[in-house]
């Protein structure tokens, strides 16, 4: 079980180093991750080291027995790598190029900054790969930054040709007869800068799947460039928020564990309910390796206005849900509160007021009573959730029927319902073999593909139990709607057809005694039968028998009661 932070020495003098080891060993911290942000420390001028600073850290740390996750810098290139490299300065949507004096200032497409990533991931492996305190390689940090610079053009067109092989195939899936956006030429393709009006929901979809796998690349040679010099595990940490363009399927394919930072923004319980959703997610994903909880705030939150501290307490009983939910450790951000800096008011395990403050005693506390948790079983989760990046992007679609469908945010109040009915929970991708499920729940899964469909199908035939709600199934994987009535390439399984879609100003009463809010359909019944119905006259959920199992259609927002009823009636 890990135990420990992201841990900044280079912010510090040298005798502060010797106090942190000391606390490090009395909190019990096995795990330090170093270097996230040190590039302008390592590589003080192009292609000039100084290693000398980290030999020292990562040789006191060894001598204490904490452990280093090693960080390749690349999240925050130094002063010099801009002004050098100009071109490599990522460009917002506007076309305003941003300059350096945050973080995560580049054009991951930029080949300089490829060249500059290669050769200090290289250094680092070269220095530290056999360097005892290594125990695993942390690559560059919460990918996600996006560009739209003339570098970014040539490598999306690259990726397009790939996916659409051509033009005329790019027309057709992008519905470029609308409006006048016809290519006769790939070199007319732009990243989706800013435009006049709405933009094409299929460019802005394709733009973030070719986002996902150029960042994807960049991780891939680092990692690649790591295992050559080292044999420890390479990861990166997912940033547990809905704006990031990463496909996380395909991501945690290629990681040797999952490693995700996560922050809440509730206090008390709806804080646990956030902690449970990034731990089934995290699990979920790494299917079957071990999954890691690389970031987490200590003693204190996220919410609109700031951050508060958590009761005395509360920060032990979100650890110990991490762990319980598989996390094979439990790391912060980070070890010691910054003096100065763009966080500096962030918290740190070691806050400001020093080691002797309720934090750190507590955590303390926590390092003691990880470190003697004896080896958990593991339960397996009976009811899954459907979750696919790539939906959840399309429904950033800015030209919805109404604002408001949020894929994600769906998700995570259906999860937040089975977590209340104490139902262990695992996240599926629609193609994914999901036979060993008692059910599965699918809200607003507004993209699916032909084989998805094919797959639910089979499951659902097999003896399964599929919820599916409203705004699932109409599109096709290009974006395009799928004609002859909602929900498009679900009718069939569901029996249900729905001509016209009713979104809602205020709440509808249901026949159970629940209410519908926000959304509501029409519902003709082609095989189904409604089981529950909206008062004023028509099916509100429907159940549908298919072969040995059961599809069920919820076409309105159910409250926590109201999915619970349906969970019952489902057998769930
Ligand atoms: C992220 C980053 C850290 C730090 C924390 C603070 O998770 O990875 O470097 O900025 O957020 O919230
Ligand atoms: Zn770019």
């Amino acid at each position: 079980m890990y135990f420990g932070g992201d841990y900044n020495p280079e912010q510090w003098p040298e005798d502060v180093w010797l106090e942190d080891v000391r606390l490090m060993r009395e909190a019990k911290v096995n795990l330090a991750t170093v270097g996230v942000f040190s590039w302008a420390r390592l590589e003080p001028s192009e292609g000039v080291y100084d290693f000398g600073w980290l030999d020292r850290v990562m040789d006191l740390l060894h001598d204490n027995d904490i452990q280093v996750n090693l960080a390749t810098p690349t999240a925050s290139p130094p002063p010099w790598f801009g002004l050098s490299h100009p071109d490599a300065m990522p460009v917002r949507a506007d076309g305003t190029r941003l300059t350096h004096g945050s973080r995560d200032t580049y054009c991951v497409n930029a080949p300089a900054y490829r060249v500059a990533s290669r050769r200090i991931a290289t250094a680092l492996a070269e220095r530290y790969g056999a360097h005892p305190a290594t125990a695993m390689w942390h690559v560059h940090n919460e990918y996600g930054t996006t560009c739209h610079c003339d570098h970014c053009a040539t490598a999306f067109r690259a990726w397009l040709r790939d996916r659409h092989k051509s033009l005329d195939a790019l027309n057709d899936a992008w519905t470029t007869a609308f409006w006048s956006q016809h290519y006769s030429a790939w070199e007319q393709i732009m990243p989706p800068r800013t435009t006049q009006y709405r933009s094409n929901p299929a460019h802005l979809l394709d733009y973030r799947r070719f986002c996902s796998d150029a960042l994807l690349a960049h991780y891939r040679e680092q990692r690649d460039i790591l295992r050559v010099h080292g044999r420890q595990p390479v990861t990166t940490n997912y940033v547990m928020a809905g704006w990031t363009p990463l496909d996380h399927w395909k991501w945690s394919a290629e990681v040797d564990l999952v490693g995700i930072d996560h922050y809440t923004d509730e206090p008390g319980d709806g804080g646990l309910a956030q902690v449970a959703f990034a731990s089934d997610l995290a699990r979920s994903w790494a299917r079957g390796k071990p999954w890691l909880l690389m970031e987490q705030g200590v003693a204190a939150m996220y919410v609109p206005d700031g951050t508060l501290p958590l009761e005395p307490g509360e920060h032990t009983r979100r650890s110990l849900e991490y762990v319980a939910r598989g996390a094979t450790g439990v790391l912060h951000f980070q070890w010691r509160a910054s003096q100065g800096g763009a966080e500096q008011w962030h918290q740190g395990m070691v806050p400001h007021a020093g080691a002797d403050s309720r934090v750190f005693r507590e955590i303390a506390d926590l390092g003691r009573t990880l470190s003697a948790l004896p080896p958990a079983e593991r339960a397996e989760a009976e009811v899954a959730i459907l979750w696919d990046d790539e939906a959840a992007w399309a429904l950033r679609n800015p030209a919805l029927p109404v604002t408001g469908l949020d894929f994600r945010a769906s998700v995570e109040q259906t999860h937040r319902v089975l977590w209340q009915q104490g139902l262990a929970t695992d996240f599926v991708h629609p193609s994914h073999d999901i036979s060993r499920y008692r059910a599965v729940l699918m809200p607003s899964l507004y993209l699916i593909s032909d084989e998805a469909v094919a797959n639910l199908t089979a499951y659902v035939e097999g003896g399964g139990t599929l919820i599916v709600s409203y705004f699932s199934g109409v599109a096709d994987p290009d974006t395009r709607v799928r004609l002859g009535g909602y929900p498009g390439a679900l009718r069939d399984l569901l029996g249900v057809r729905v001509e016209e879609f009713r979104p809602l100003t205020g709440p509808v009463a249901l026949s159970d005694g629940t209410v519908g809010t926000f959304w509501s359909e029409t519902v003709q019944l082609t095989g189904a039968t409604a089981a529950v119905t909206y008062v004023g006259g028509g099916p509100a959920v429907t159940r549908h028998q298919v072969g040995a199992g059961s599809a069920w259609y919820v076409s309105t927002q159910l409250d926590a009661s109201g999915l619970a009823n349906v969970l019952a009636q489902a057998g769930v």
